[in-house]
């Protein structure tokens, strides 16, 4: 199978977990186009979704599914979301589609963090795939010079703006061993909006697509 088709498989697979009657939250990236592709046929028995970033919400309304601000909603049963990677105890690292801030606020809201990946995104020690940060424009060169104090390289991602107006630095060279203290660590630097590590926020399943079909990984 294609990376493409492991990745439509998992959408897929993610249906059931979807409450009937409920709204869904709703990641950003190609693998949750799948799932939201896939929702489109269970429309009718969904309230609708909270949406984590502006394309996400332009294919969800094109489908006919409605969307709802996070700020007006105070509990989802679910959110399904991609990831860049994630681990063996359900942490990620998130953001190459830029919509890092977006998600970890509607991920925040919900109960389960239902994480569809395919096998390539499992790794064991975050790291390899650059960090994204998205950040207040004037804090970038402070905030690189903090992540050289932890062994990374951090680069301005060309031509980005995230839906929130900001640009995302791109952090090479990271050993994630400890995901919850860098998490904290880089949320206390100022000028950071978010850090695309979900360690506080990590999934609480996930439904890893492989050649041998959806592997369940419970967290
Ligand atoms: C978007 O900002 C990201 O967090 C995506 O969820 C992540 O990059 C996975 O994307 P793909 O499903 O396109 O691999």
């Amino acid at each position: 199978m294609t990376q493409d088709e492991l990745k439509a498989l998992v959408g897929q697979a993610a249906l059931p977990y979807v409450v009937p009657g409920e709204l869904v939250g709703v990641g950003t990236g190609s693998t949750v186009n799948h799932f939201i592709d896939a929702l489109a046929a269970i429309k009718t028995t969904i309230r609708g979704a909270v949406s984590s970033s502006v394309k996400s919400t332009e294919r969800l309304l094109a489908h006919g599914i409605p969307v709802f601000d996070a700020a007006d909603v105070t509990r989802l049963a679910v959110y399904v979301d991609g990831a860049d990677e994630i681990d063996h105890h359900g942490f990620m690292i998130k953001g190459g589609g830029a919509a890092l801030t977006r998600e970890k606020i509607v991920a925040d809201l919900a109960e389960r963090f239902v994480c569809i990946a395919d096998e390539s995104k499992r790794v064991a020690v975050l790291g390899a795939f650059p960090l994204p940060v998205e950040v207040i424009a004037m804090a970038a060169s402070q905030i690189s010079r903090h992540f050289e104090k932890l062994g990374g390289t951090a680069t301005l991602r060309p031509g980005v703006i995230t839906d929130n107006g900001h640009p995302i630095l791109d952090v090479r060279g990271l050993q994630i061993t400890d995901p919850l203290a860098m998490e904290a660590e880089i949320n206390q630097w100022p000028g950071v909006v978010s850090v695309g590590l979900f360690a506080r926020h990590r999934a609480s399943l996930c439904l890893l697509g492989t050649a041998q079909g959806v592997q369940t990984l419970v967290f």
